[in-house]
């Protein structure tokens, strides 16, 4: 599978709660891009594509939301409830988020720029890249 649940350190103390990311430290590629989805209605799902290239890791740093992941043979349901919680998602993975709670910020890293041609957004598309690796 090429997802994996990250558990960031936070550095608590009396003033609250820090945590820090850093390229090829705790985030397993360079970050070329922050982007960050909020004020998400009830009952919508966002997502539905795989990157054909691009790393990316999710974490919700308010709220809540789930994370759908695919290879195209497992299908996987990750919740991400806390700001020490990040979710790898690497390339060619369909991912959809949902369930997302009104104050949920989904901040996302992502190793390159907005390229929509690295997008694979259609999922009889993806299942045929997939089948001929
Ligand atoms: P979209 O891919 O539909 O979001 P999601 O995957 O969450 O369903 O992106 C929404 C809009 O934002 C779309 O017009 C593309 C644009 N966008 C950027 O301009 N830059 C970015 O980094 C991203 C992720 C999206």
């Amino acid at each position: 599978m090429n997802q994996k649940m990250i558990k960031l350190k936070c550095h608590v103390n009396d003033k609250g709660s820090l945590i820090s990311l850093e390229s090829g430290k705790n985030i397993p590629f360079d970050i070329k891009r922050v982007y960050y989805i909020f004020g998400v209605k009830d009952e919508v799902r966002r997502g539905f594509h795989a990157h054909k290239s691009l790393d990316q890791v999710l974490v919700c740093t308010s709220g809540s939301c789930k994370v759908l992941t695919d290879d195209g043979r497992n299908k996987e349901n990750y919740e991400l409830n806390s700001p020490v919680l990040g979710l790898h998602i690497g390339a060619m993975l369909w991912h959809e988020m949902f369930d997302f709670s009104q104050d949920c910020v989904l901040m996302v890293l992502a190793s390159d720029f907005y390229d929509e041609s690295d997008y694979v957004r259609d999922y009889s598309e993806f299942i045929a890249k997939i089948k001929k690796t």
